[in-house]
């Protein structure tokens, strides 16, 4: 499938179109927009447009067609018809079309009733072959969203995806009603370079405690979100979602075994969404957090019922228990199986557990999630779970894996010491190394911050003299809605004190762990949380935090990568290059499935990750002096997967077919 190239008519369109709705971004002179590259322009003034899109929901009575009801330019758009699920709607394939590791903006134009409330989502299947949705956008309505003439503007969403997700599609959900499509475009973020001479966090840090921070799947996609985890951030690395209860739980599995063995205290689980994150980690050799064992968010009901049917009923304290130590064993087992050189260091064992008030939380279901009951409660009546959890992971955690408690608003006097009480205990059995405080802090604007630096010294402190290894594991601190220069500077101050708060207990404290990279991507990111903004550059609390610390010389990175970096070979221009190693397209020494990424980036990114001359010669590794093509990517892959036994030797069986086919 070629790309579509933006044609002049169309580019006409889409200035027009986007300076009358004043939509984020304007288009240059050469298709182009100050956003980035155009890769796909849709107008649907014909069929061929409409050709791009698949109906979503097999068997159904949807269908997608060139209309001239509405339009936002030109005479025509695509519409939806006869939707008959809420999740009927028209969809965009992306890995079929675009490159992987690479991040794009999707933007377009929705139209329904006045009354819609429609969704864009992302869905894609694991290496596991599990199906993954995300909501992207919700509540795109006329009220929420710039919206002219019934037509409703998606904000710029960025999408990506890694060579472990297939089958990744965007679509547009919600309501039954026609819902009608126009001017969708999809652009490639431009690259942008980090602040290599500032200070490395990890490095300053270094005499006290390990640094870390949280990602999520996206963030691998992000060159300069990843160069900054690679820089301040490598000491420890938590999976944002992807290894908790719901994304590791497996209910199809679970039911089939169930089915196959008559035995439904076998949980069956995947880490197919966290694979990802975890070659990440493998590749670069960084200790990772596992978060979350026993939780009642983020946790399905049907996990708690009989059948793993969400309709079932409540299974008994003791059922729930074996689930609970086979889900535990299986889930440590399947870890080291995996990734058996990942430093698996620390374990959230349970999360949450404990109200403000020192009180177990109120029993019942999670339902659409939101609900601060816990289905644990509801089976056990009361947290006596706690202590199995610990138990369990104990027994089956490999060795070196702490084992925390963590919790949020830990500085609420009497879940304070609730906390206090319980971990002691559990200590005192042998099953608890230590308390994780999250650390979700809110610097508003300035005085009414909460908690007050005091209220969090004295929790801190608290938790420090029992003895037990501390880590903060979530911190962010957010600061006011639309937030000016001058809350950014409460929050730095707030940011500094809470550092310092914490820099003076090192001895007790062995990580600090942030809750994500730039504030664009946080989960608070209508309040700029985070130490660097969304231009990837340290923000004031960043200063902030190194002010009076000893800053190491001469600056590094950190990364403690198994990169052997060769040494630059000198060329001058019009010389010819010799490989160093065939297939070494980053020139780190060894082929890999990560020479075969660098070369799909090269090619998607022009010259924005310009490979060096010597690179290029190892990468031109298919058919040494065609040039760089997908082929080249292929061949890897085939010789990583054992196809082919070494480069360029292509042998007769194998027959490659282009990527983008
Ligand atoms: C958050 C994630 O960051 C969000 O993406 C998700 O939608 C909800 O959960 N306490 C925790 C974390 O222990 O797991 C939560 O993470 C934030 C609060």
């Amino acid at each position: 499938m070629k790309k579509k190239h933006i044609s002049r008519m169309a580019a006409g369109f889409l200035a027009a179109a986007l300076t009358v709705s004043s939509a984020p971004f304007v288009l240059a002179a050469d298709g182009d927009t100050d956003i980035g590259k155009v890769v796909y322009s849709f107008d649907f003034e014909d069929d061929a447009d409409v050709s791009y899109f698949t109906n979503r929901g097999e068997n159904d009575t949807t269908q997608l067609s060139v209309s001239t009801d509405h339009a936002t330019s030109g005479s025509s758009s695509m519409l939806a018809s006869g939707r008959s699920k809420d999740w009927n709607g028209p969809a965009f394939r992306l890995d079929d079309k675009l490159e992987p590791y690479t991040e794009y903006y999707i933007s377009a134009k929705i139209k329904g009733k006045y009354y819609t409330n429609a969704t864009f989502s992302f869905q894609y299947n694991t290496s596991d072959g599990e199906t993954k949705y995300q909501n992207l956008v919700q509540n795109l309505n006329q009220s929420n969203y710039p919206a002219e003439d019934g037509w409703v503007t998606l904000p710029l969403t960025k999408v990506s995806f890694t060579d472990e997700q297939t089958g990744v599609y965007v679509y547009f959900e919600g309501g039954q009603d026609d819902l009608y499509i126009d001017e969708f475009v999809v652009s490639q973020v431009p690259v942008t370079d980090i602040e290599q001479d500032i200070p490395s966090l990890s490095a300053v840090f270094a005499d006290a405690f390990k640094i870390g921070n949280a990602i999520t799947p996206n963030n691998l996609s992000s060159k300069p979100t990843m160069d900054l985890v690679a820089k301040h951030f490598s000491g420890s690395l938590t999976a944002g979602n992807e290894m908790k209860p719901d994304a590791v739980l497996n209910q199809a599995a679970c039911q089939t075994y169930f089915e196959e063995t008559g035995d439904d205290t076998v949980p069956q689980i995947s880490f197919g969404a966290a694979k990802p994150f975890l070659n990440y980690c493998q590749k670069n050799n960084i200790p990772v957090r596992i978060h979350t064992l026993v939780w009642h968010s983020q946790t399905p009901d049907w996990f708690f019922k009989e059948g793993y049917d969400n309709n079932g009923d409540w299974v008994s304290p003791e059922k729930m228990t074996q689930r609970m130590e086979n889900y535990i064993k299986a889930y440590f087992e399947e870890l080291v199986k995996l990734y058996p050189d990942i430093d698996f260091y620390a374990c959230d064992v349970v999360n949450e557990a404990w109200t403000d008030d020192g009180k177990p939380r109120n029993p019942g279901e999670q339902g659409n999630g939101g609900s601060s009951n816990s289905a644990w409660v509801k089976v056990y009546g009361d947290n006596s779970f706690i202590e199995s959890a610990f138990t369990f992971a104990r027994k089956y955690a490999p060795e070196g894996c702490k084992l925390y408690y963590n919790d949020f608003n830990e500085y609420m006097p009497n879940k304070t010491d609730k906390i206090i009480e319980m971990a002691l205990e559990l200590n005192g059995k042998g099953v608890l190394d230590g308390i994780g405080m999250q650390s979700h802090l809110d610097a508003r604007s300035g005085s009414d911050a909460f908690p007050s630096v005091n209220v969090y010294k004295k929790a801190l402190d608290k938790f420090c003299e029992t003895g037990l290894d501390i880590q903060i594991t979530e911190l962010d601190v957010t600061t006011a809605n639309n937030p000016t220069a001058e809350n950014h500077e409460q929050q730095a101050q707030y940011y500094k004190e809470i550092m310092d708060t914490i820099y003076s207990q090192k001895d007790s404290i062995s990580a600090v762990v942030f809750w994500g990279v730039t504030d664009d991507q946080s989960w608070r990111a209508d309040r700029d949380p985070l130490l660097f903004d969304a231009e990837y550059k340290a923000k004031p609390a960043f200063y902030a935090i190194m002010e009076g610390r000893e800053i190491p010389d001469p600056v590094e990175t950190t990364t403690k990568a198994p990169i052997t970096t060769l040494p630059a070979v000198t060329t001058t221009p019009g010389e010819t290059v010799e490989p160093t190693l065939l297939g070494d397209a980053n020139n780190d020494g060894i082929v890999d499935i990560a020479d075969a990424t660098r070369i799909l980036q090269a090619i998607g990114n022009g010259d924005k990750y310009g490979l060096t001359p010597v690179q290029e010669a190892n990468a031109d590794c298919y058919d040494p002096g065609s040039g760089i093509t997908a082929l080249d990517a292929l061949a890897i892959q085939k010789l990583d997967a054992k196809v082919i036994s070494s480069l360029p030797e292509i042998d007769d069986a194998w027959v490659p077919t282009p990527l983008n086919s």
